[in-house]
Order: C-alpha cells, then sequence, then structure tokens
C-alpha cells in the first residue's frame, strides 16, 4: 500500500523533535482526522537553516511531514513556499488515493510558520 520511502520516512522519521526560540512555529490541524501537525523553524539571512517537527498523526502524515522537513531545509523561505503537498508526495514515490489528504497537514504547517516568521519580522522593523 505505502511506497519504500513512505515506509522509510514512516520507520525513520528525520528532524523529528523542537527548536528552542524558533524564528517561526505553525501548526496545524488535518479537519478530517483530526491529526496535528507542529513545525519549528530556524531561519538566517532568509534561508532555513534548521527545522524540526511533531506530529501527532498517521504513517502518511508522519512520512510527509518528515519530507517536507527534508525538502526545505537549506532553501530560502520563498521556495520554502513552492513547496507543495503534490511536490512532498511525489518526492515519496505517491501516496494511496485516500492519503493524500494527510500530506496536505505538512504543506499547511509549513505556511503557517514562514507567515509566523514573516509576522515577526514585520514586528522588529517596526519596533
Ligand atoms: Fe490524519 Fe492521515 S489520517 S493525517
Amino acid at each position: 500500500m505505502y511506497s519504500e520511502k513512505v515506509m522509510d520516512h514512516f520507520i525513520n522519521p528525520r528532524n523529528v523533535g523542537e527548536i528552542s526560540e524558533p524564528d517561526g512555529v505553525g501548526e496545524v490541524g488535518n479537519a478530517r482526522c483530526g491529526d496535528i501537525m507542529k513545525v519549528f523553524l530556524r531561519i538566517e539571512d532568509n534561508v532555513i537553516v534548521d527545522v524540526k517537527f511533531k506530529t501527532f498523526g498517521c504513517a502518511a502524515a508522519i512520512a510527509t511531514s518528515s519530507m517536507a522537513t527534508e525538502l526545505i531545509k537549506g532553501k530560502s523561505v520563498d521556495e520554502a513556499l513552492a513547496v507543495t503537498n503534490k511536490s512532498v508526495t511525489e518526492a515519496l514515490d505517491g501516496l494511496p488515493p485516500v492519503k493524500l489528504h494527510c500530506s496536505v497537514l505538512a504543506e499547511e504547517a509549513i505556511q503557517k510558520a514562514i507567515e509566523d516568521f514573516k509576522e515577526k519580522q514585520e514586528t522588529k522593523v517596526g519596533a
């Protein structure tokens, strides 16, 4: 049912954990199942130098969270915003159709964390 890559990222998820005093945080819930993902970003000179996540969810949610964090690490903020659930799913060699909704969690949490980062930047500039 799951590709080898999905199984690998589910069994050995990359970047699990938290970042203390992160530059951006995003937390989202999946309306369809109630699962939750929280992502923490460390951003320097507009580049994501570190990312960690915690996902309370199914195998597909954990695997997509893991792959999504790998895809945005080292990328600029704008490049990270271009990472979609489709690109994450493709990088995992696909997901069963019934599990596609799980991949939206990572995309949304990353977008939210970047929004949080941008808001914090504006506050700093305005201060
Ligand atoms: Fe909830 Fe997969 S079933 S994210």
